[in-house]
């Protein structure tokens, strides 16, 4: 695997769930794989667990590591070719993708959507461009459309809680303050179409999602009705697709309640985290055995260290 930057850069996603599984049953056996070999992070925006369970994954495998706030630390970038850069913008990615890759041997960027400008997001301009120009592979730590390692430790996580049935699984939207990006529900559908199950998504209306990511999933506009005889629910807001990066609506009865998940099949309640607690899901849920957002996050480093172990693979 050259890069990774969509589910789909995996060849097989049920293997590579069994492999990270085994991985997680002993982190350390490939621990000489990237002896020599160092990763450089280069976040453009915050976070928690892809920061450290990215690292985590890398130094199993023996890898160096280096973590730059490239947002507050680095100079601002210049994306569009032949501009006169005589603006804010002191250097042009093609200078620093290449050199970034000079000092590493994996680069892996996190870069969120403006929520602006919908076109702009799609291109997916700073994880391209950095594919473009780098010259070692690239790892999409959270793009303006995809989150492929929070898909991966998903499906691993559904992998160990799976029951003895085609599983139903519903993907819901809940209310939220601020205007969140579809980076996480864009790789959580791309991630459920390999998948044997009755996968079913449920969202107020005027939150439809891409339609060329959803493709025929089930839409479900009645949420209890969704969660019946569920298995698990995974829940996230997103702002609006069609009046892009708006919140058209903060209707609170789309919070997940006890009394919602009693429509349900005992589902396991998931999210990528992180979450507002009673906002997105009251503390009786999350606080339940029957959430998984833990889990979840522990299997962002055997996500992060399969994918890595893939890539350096191809390196040798
Ligand atoms: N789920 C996730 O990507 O968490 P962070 O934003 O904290 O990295």
């Amino acid at each position: 695997m050259k890069n990774y930057s969509h589910i789909n850069d995996l060849k097989n996603l049920q293997e590579t769930v069994q492999e990270a599984i085994s991985l997680k049953n002993n982190e350390l056996q490939f621990e000489s794989l990237g002896k020599g070999k160092t990763i450089c992070l280069l976040f453009f925006n915050n976070s928690l667990r892809t920061r450290l369970s990215t690292q985590k994954a890398a130094q199993n495998l023996g890898m160096n590591t280096i973590v730059m706030n490239f947002d507050s630390e680095g100079w601002q970038l210049e994306f569009e070719d032949g501009v006169v850069m005589n603006q804010n913008k002191s250097e042009h990615v093609k200078e620093a993708a290449k050199v970034v890759s000079q000092y590493c041997d994996i680069v892996a960027i996190r870069a969120f959507a403006g929520l602006v400008d919908k076109e702009k997001d799609e291109t997916e301009l700073v994880l391209s461009s950095f594919i473009k120009y780098a010259t070692v592979p690239v790892v999409n730590l959270e793009s303006s459309i995809g989150h492929p390692l929070q898909a991966l430790a998903d499906a691993i996580t559904l992998e160990e809680y799976k029951v003895s049935h085609k599983p139903k699984v519903v993907l819901s939207w809940a209310p939220h303050s601020k205007a969140l990006p579809h980076a996480v529900v864009n790789s959580f559908i791309d991630m459920m179409l390999l998948q044997e199950a009755d996968f079913v998504i449920t969202h107020p209306v005027g939150y439809e999602l891409n339609p060329k990511i959803v493709k025929n999933s089930k839409v479900e506009y009645n949420q209890e009705k969704a969660f019946e005889n569920a298995d698990f629910i995974y829940v996230k807001n997103w702002s609006s697709y069609n009046d892009y990066g708006k919140i058209v609506s903060q209707d609170e009865n789309w919070m997940i309640t006890s009394h919602k998940m009693e429509h349900t099949n005992n589902a396991k309640f998931m999210h990528c985290l992180p979450v507002r607690r009673n906002v997105v899901v009251s503390d009786k849920v999350i606080d339940s055995e029957n959430s998984l957002v833990i889990e979840q996050a522990n299997n962002r480093t055997y996500s992060a260290q399969i994918v890595l172990k893939k890539i350096l693979e191809t390196l040798k």
